[in-house]
């Protein structure tokens, strides 16, 4: 069987029977839009969070573009990210008219450098959106520091660390708004699209809730200009279902990535480090080599692929580049981007499998040896 970075099906089997009775619950209440179980799954999934409050939205990229709006940031703001990421947090950005300013990685952990933040920061600064890439916490407490000097937002791109701890806190619940994206390869994902933001600030949350539907207050009076952006209630459901096992699901990918950080570490690949006194929840497996193409090809012709998250950084798009504003140095992030491979790693994939992988990374580095 071919074997990919995610296999959304094999989520999808492995949770059957509770999807199945879930979606069949919403088919039957006749209640599609905004009814008990987006409601219920704000309050379990925040909870999971350590959070106050959820807002339930149609995906990662509006949970983003909501929180900024929320935070009252747009034309001509600037806000501070990374561009090793999905192209999702720069777009939701400039969805609200804000700038991005892209600093540098750390090259270890490749997330956000918080030692390169001060730099970057002008009168024009409303936020920093710190992305806790491939399930690794970003380096949070510094970042904190900054914005709270300066008086700026902190919105925490949570799309791809569901559950990951930053010194004992989950993500989401360290920034102002934590957002979190649910498309299907997620480590908690729909079987759609579904994002959501999490958060302690009445006040902001609030907004978000207001601005997801329409600007709407309880008389549906539009009280400030909004959209629709709302999560329906068939993904509602699924996500309740799934939830459960989100924990446990975290554990089993940390368990593989574990066996892989024990083989691959014999070999001529730098294994992903793991910020001390964190939780990484390995929504990616993610090694460097100098010869990653070839390694991807030689990987293929054994019908796994390996993927590249993400090559070019976003700044090299055709969308963004000579126009995005980046930092001098972003040596860490070209270098990161052009080394990168991600392994497959998901929490159905079987001992047997994770033995195919290693044997055929094994395979590539004896023949190298032998040329
Ligand atoms: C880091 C990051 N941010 C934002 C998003 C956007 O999420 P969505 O695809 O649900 O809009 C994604 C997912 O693609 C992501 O990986």
């Amino acid at each position: 069987m071919s074997l990919f970075c995610a296999q959304p099906k094999a989520q999808y089997l492995s949770h059957k029977s509770a999807i199945d009775t879930a979606v069949k619950r919403v088919l039957d209440s006749g209640t599609y839009i905004l009814g008990t179980e987006v409601k219920n799954f704000e309050d379990e999934f925040a909870a999971y969070c350590d959070t106050k409050v959820g807002v339930g939205v149609s995906s990662g990229t509006e949970a983003i573009h909501l929180a900024l709006r929320a935070a009252n940031i747009g034309d001509g703001d600037d806000v501070i990210t990374v561009s090793h990421t999905a192209t999702a947090t720069i777009s939701a950005i400039e969805l609200v008219g804000a700038n991005p300013i892209i600093i540098d990685i750390d090259p270890i952990h490749f997330t956000l450098d918080p030692t390169k933040v001060a730099n970057a920061i002008t009168h024009r600064t409303k936020a920093i959106v710190p992305v806790h890439l491939y399930g690794q916490p970003a380096d949070m407490d510094p970042i904190m520091d900054i914005a709270r000097q300066h008086k700026i937002h902190v919105i925490e791109d949570c799309a791809q660390a569901h559950g990951a701890k930053y010194k004992g806190r989950r993500v989401g619940s360290i920034g102002d708004l934590g957002c979190f994206s649910f498309y299907p390869t997620k480590n908690l994902g729909a079987i759609g699209d579904g994002g959501m933001i999490v958060g302690n600030d009445v006040y902001l949350t609030d907004r978000c809730r207001r601005i997801r539907e329409y600007g709407w207050d309880k008389e549906r009076r539009a009280i400030v200009p909004g959209w629709n952006t709302r999560l329906d209630e068939v993904q509602a459901a699924i996500l309740r279902a799934k939830l459960p096992t989100l924990d446990t699901d975290n554990k089993q990918r940390r368990k593989i990535a574990d066996t892989y950080d024990r083989e691959l570490g014999k070999m001529d690949i730098q294994t992903p480090a793991q910020r001390a006194d964190c939780e990484h929840v390995f929504h990616l497996y993610v090694i460097r080599h100098q010869n990653r193409d070839a390694l991807i090809s030689h990987m293929k012709k054994a019908d796994i692929y390996a993927g590249i998250h993400y090559h070019p950084p976003v700044h090299h798009h055709p969308a963004y580049s000579d126009r995005l504003k980046i930092a001098k140095n972003m040596g860490c992030t070209e270098a990161a981007a052009a080394e990168i491979v991600s392994l497959p790693l998901y929490p159905e994939l079987t001992n047997g499998e994770v033995k195919t992988i290693i044997a055929s990374l094994q395979e590539f580095f004896s023949e190298r040896h032998h040329d």
